[in-house]
C-alpha cells in the first residue's frame, strides 16, 4: 500500500510560518509512530499569484483532487488588496472548496482549561467549553448568482445572491446530525428565517432531516440571537449548524471563547471517495495575520490542531489525533504561551518555532 498523500499549501503571511511547525509534527509521526505520509508542497493565494498570475494554478487544483488530504496555511495580505477580484488570493481558497465540493466545514471551539482565564469572557462562562460549528461551505451568498458590480442609472450597484437548494441544505444538515450522534446529541440550526426565504427553506429542510435522527435534540435560532447567545452562554450548544456567511462570522466569534483566533482548527469535508474517506482540506480558521507576519510571533496551534483533525477524519488515526491534542493541552498547561495567549504580565512569550518544539517535546513524552 502506498503511503497516504498530503498536499501542503502554506500560502501567505503567517501561513508558511505555522505550516513549518506542522511539517515538524508530520515528520515526528513518521519517525516515532511509523505513520509515513507522501508530502508534496505547492503554492496558493498571493504566493501562487506571484508565480502564475493566478491564485491557484490548474495543476495545483488537479493535485488537490488526487491527494488524501490538503493542508492549507492562510491566504491574502495587503500586497494583494489592489488586485482584480478574479485573481485575489482568497479566490484560490474558494476555488479549492468549490471544486473539491467540500460542503461541510467543521470548526470546533474547545476551551483548554489552561486558557480559561485568558478568554475575554469570564472563566466560568467558557471553562470546559466544547462546541462544534458546522458551516455549509460551497454555496450561499459566497457563490450565488447573479453577482457583480453593475451600472444602474448613474450609479453602480454591488450584487450578491443568497441561494440554497434543498439538497445543499440537506447534506450539510446530515453531516451536523451525524456529528451530534457522536457528541452531545444536540443540534442548534441558525439562520434568519424571519427575513430570508432561504432561511425559511433552511429551517424546513433541517427539520425534515432531523426526523431521521430522533435521538438528537434539534433547536432553531435566528443567527443574530445565536451570536448573542454564543457570548452570553456558549455552553448551551453542542453542534451549531449554519450557512456559509453566518458560519464564517460565528466561528470567528467562537474563536475568542477559546482564548485566541490562533487556537481554532478546521476540517472541510466532502462526499466519501472510493476508499470511504471524505475529500478533505484542513486549515486554521485564522487568516494570514499581516500585522504579525514575518516576526515569528504567530501561534501555530490552530494549524497543528488542523493536522490532528486530518489524522482523525482522513487517516483513521483517532488515537494519534488524541495524542497530538493531548500534547497541545500539556504544553498549554505547562504555561507555554505565544504572544497572542499571554494572560499575565511577567510571562515571556515563546516564538512560533519554540511552540512547535514544545509540542514535539510533549509528544516525545507521550510514548
Ligand atoms: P486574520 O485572521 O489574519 O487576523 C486577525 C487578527 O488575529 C490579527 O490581529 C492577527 O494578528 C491575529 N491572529 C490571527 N491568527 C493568528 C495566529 N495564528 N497567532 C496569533 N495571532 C493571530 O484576519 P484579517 O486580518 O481580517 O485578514 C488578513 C488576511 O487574511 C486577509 O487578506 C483575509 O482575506 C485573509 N484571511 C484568510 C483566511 C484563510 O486563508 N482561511 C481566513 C481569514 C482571513
Ligand atoms: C475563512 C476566511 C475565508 C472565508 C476567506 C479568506 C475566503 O475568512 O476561512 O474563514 O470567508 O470563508
Ligand atoms: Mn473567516
Amino acid at each position: 500500500m502506498p503511503n497516504p498523500s498530503i498536499l501542503i499549501l502554506p500560502g501567505d503571511g503567517i501561513g508558511p510560518e505555522v505550516m513549518a511547525e506542522v511539517r515538524k509534527i508530520i515528520a515526528w509521526f513518521g519517525d516515532k509512530r511509523g505513520l509515513r505520509f507522501d508530502v508534496s508542497e505547492d503554492l496558493v493565494g498571493g504566493a501562487a499569484y506571484d508565480k502564475h498570475r493566478l491564485p491557484l494554478a490548474d495543476e495545483t487544483m488537479a493535485k488537490a483532487q488526487e491527494v488524501d488530504a490538503v493542508l492549507l496555511g492562510a491566504v491574502g495580505g495587503p500586497a494583494y488588496d489592489g488586485l482584480d477580484f478574479s485573481v485575489k488570493p482568497e479566490r484560490g481558497l474558494l476555488r479549492l472548496r468549490k471544486e473539491m465540493d467540500l460542503y461541510s466545514n467543521l470548526r470546533p471551539a474547545q476551551c483548554f482549561d489552561a486558557l480559561a482565564d485568558f478568554s475575554s469572557l469570564k472563566k466560568d462562562i467558557v471553562a470546559g467549553l466544547d462546541i462544534m460549528i458546522v458551516r455549509e461551505l460551497t454555496s450561499g451568498v459566497y457563490f450565488g448568482e447573479p453577482r457583480g458590480i453593475i451600472e444602474e442609472g448613474n450609479e453602480r450597484v454591488g450584487i450578491n445572491t443568497q441561494r440554497y437548494t434543498e439538497s445543499e441544505i440537506e447534506r450539510a444538515a446530515r453531516s451536523a446530525f451525524e456529528l451530534a450522534m457522536r457528541r452531545g446529541k444536540k443540534v442548534c440550526s441558525m439562520e434568519k428565517a424571519n427575513v430570508m426565504e432561504s432561511g425559511i427553506l433552511w429551517r424546513e429542510v433541517v427539520t425534515r432531516v432531523g426526523k431521521d435522527y430522533p435521538e438528537v435534540g434539534l433547536s432553531h435560532m435566528y443567527a443574530d440571537n445565536g451570536a448573542m447567545q454564543l457570548v452570553r452562554a456558549p455552553k448551551q450548544f453542542d453542534v451549531i449548524l449554519t450557512d456559509n456567511l453566518f458560519g464564517d462570522i460565528l466561528s470567528d466569534c467562537a474563536a475568542m471563547l477559546t482564548g485566541s483566533l490562533g487556537m481554532l482548527p478546521s476540517a472541510s469535508l466532502g462526499a466519501p471517495m472510493e476508499n470511504g474517506r471524505p475529500k478533505a482540506l484542513y486549515e486554521p480558521v485564522h487568516g494570514s495575520a499581516p500585522d504579525i507576519a514575518g516576526q515569528g510571533k504567530a501561534n501555530p496551534i490552530a494549524c497543528i490542531l488542523s493536522f490532528a483533525m486530518a489524522l482523525r477524519y482522513s487517516f483513521d488515526q483517532g488515537a494519534e489525533a488524541d495524542r497530538l491534542e493531548a500534547a497541545v493541552e500539556k504544553v498549554l498547561a505547562d504555561g507555554v504561551r505565544t504572544a497572542d495567549l499571554l494572560a499575565s504580565e511577567g510571562v515571556e512569550p515563546v516564538s512560533t518555532s519554540q511552540m512547535g518544539d514544545a509540542v514535539i517535546t510533549a509528544l516525545d513524552a507521550s510514548i
